[in-house]
């Protein structure tokens, strides 16, 4: 399994290109089982989970190929209704095939994703609403059954908005008879960018981006073409970095307007942030001054930057109190953090931060994909060599990120170890390249 090596203490300067949303390409993608025809996407990222669910979708009897700057998905005739579970477990995001085959076929068959490292992560919302909608759900050996001869609109009222619960009923209720009103749903940028996408296939999806979506259920949809939003998380990765190393960086491809509650924070540390000019710029800043955060649906604080910006605090002047209110296992990184010389207390869902730590690098291990990313940007700054293993992590939702440090002036490189021998460890470069060993 590769690792990524990095030399810290390099200032990052330079221009970064940002790829398009995996949280929006993958339920996109989905929608192409909606119906028959030839879908055109572009800035599609290049990522292991945009790898697993072309691989779901070909299983399901899409034909997919590539075009000069994304992809070409052909969901004309769909053979098989059923998600497996090798391919769900490496990607829970894989029930988002549940509404549409639901929509289209009257059935679906999709392995329960099971926990992740980060929490529980039930579907209980996604089932209840298809129930709600006039589906029998039956669950047996790991898999969900889902059936239904024909979906009735009706009104859905979740608990707590969920992203992919929004997104998978939208997708099942534009087929339905009747209308269907989504309450409590999720306001992130990813759902509008599904209901854009739905419209554009002649469905009719009002209210996205407000806690109330509203659908009418129409007769037939049709193919479209579509263009994948830039990714927000990979933009506030590369922000932090920035405010962490005291770099400026200038990242293209953003909408700032997607990152508006980190971008708030990110200036209360210090950190310019400027969007004048199209693209965001930020400028790290000396002293970095402590922030509390509280992780929230959007528009808050998202969760998937509490890792990075806790980094940020490590090496801030004062106290950083960060509460994870979304999922309930999300501060796995502190550990390795720690090893690294943080100071982080942990007690429920907040950490304490005490900053001005000077990080030190270590061999640590990702466990998640957004720990991973946590413990590059730690690397960056932390003083000697930071080696991080289980990177397969990473390259779930980072396009060549250790490339596009590497262009802002990071030491950073990607190695595969060799096999233990007779004369000990060794590494080599994961292109296969053999180094000088140092
Ligand atoms: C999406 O996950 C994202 N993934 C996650 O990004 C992101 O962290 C999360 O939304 C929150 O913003 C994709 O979009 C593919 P939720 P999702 O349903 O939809 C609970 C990343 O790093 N819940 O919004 O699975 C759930 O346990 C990933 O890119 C239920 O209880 O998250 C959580 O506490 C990580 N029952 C809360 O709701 C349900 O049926 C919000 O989860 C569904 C969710």
């Amino acid at each position: 399994m590769d690792e990524i090596v990095i030399q810290g203490g390099q200032r990052l300067d330079g221009e970064v290109r940002i790829s398009g949303a995996k949280n929006a390409a993958l339920p996109m993608l989905a929608a192409s089982l909606l119906t028959g025809g030839r879908f055109c996407y572009t800035n599609i990222p290049d990522l292991k989970d945009i790898e697993s669910i072309r691989q779901l979708l070909c299983t399901i009897g899409a034909q997919i190929t590539e075009s000069p700057d994304g992809l070409i998905v052909d969901t004309t005739g769909l053979n098989d209704v059923e998600a497996p579970y090798e391919l769900v477990r490496k990607m829970r995001a894989s029930v988002l095939v549940l509404g549409p085959l639901l929509a289209r076929l009257g059935r679906a068959r999709v392995s329960l994703p099971g926990g992740c490292a980060i929490g529980a992560r039930p579907i209980n919302m996604h089932l209840e609403g298809f129930s709600r909608l006039g589906a029998r759900i039956t669950l047996e050996h790991g898999y969900v059954q889902a059936e239904a001869e024909s979906l009735t609109g009706n009104e859905i009222f979740f608990d707590v908005p969920t992203v992919t619960g929004t997104e998978n009923l939208m997708m099942a209720a534009v087929l339905a008879k009747g209308t269907t009103v989504l309450r409590n749903a999720a306001k992130e940028p990813e759902v509008t960018a599904l209901a854009d996408m739905l419209n554009a296939m002649g469905a009719r999806v009002s209210g996205a981006a407000t806690s109330t979506i509203t659908i009418e259920g129409v007769d037939r949809l049709y193919p479209a073409t579509v263009r994948v939003i830039p990714d927000r998380i990979e933009t506030g990765t590369y922000m932090v970095a920035a405010a962490l190393t005291g770099g400026c960086i200038r990242i293209l491809n953003a909408d700032a307007s997607h990152l508006k509650a980190v971008i708030a924070k990110l200036r209360k540390t210090g950190t310019e942030v400027d969007t004048s000019d199209g693209a965001v710029m930020v400028t790290g800043r000396r002293p970095v001054t402590s922030v509390d955060i509280k992780t929230l649906p959007y528009p808050g604080f998202p969760t998937d930057m509490q890792a990075q910006f806790m980094v940020l605090m490590c090496i801030a002047n004062g106290l950083s109190m960060i509460s994870e209110t979304i999922f309930e296992n999300r501060f796995i990184h502190v550990l390795e953090l720690q090893r690294m010389g943080a100071d982080i207390q942990v007690s429920g869902n907040h950490a304490m931060v005490r900053g001005a730590a000077r990080l030190s690098g270590a061999q640590v291990m990702a466990s998640d994909l957004r720990a991973s990313a946590c413990l590059v940007l730690a690397g960056l700054v932390a003083e000697g060599t930071t080696r991080i293993s289980r990177v397969y992590h990473l390259d779930r939702g980072y396009a060549a990120l250790e490339d596009k440090f590497r262009s802002l002036g990071a030491d950073i490189k990607r190695v595969r170890p060799k096999p233990k021998t007779a004369d000990g460890p060794g590494t080599e470069p994961a292109s296969g390249r053999t180094e000088p060993r140092n």
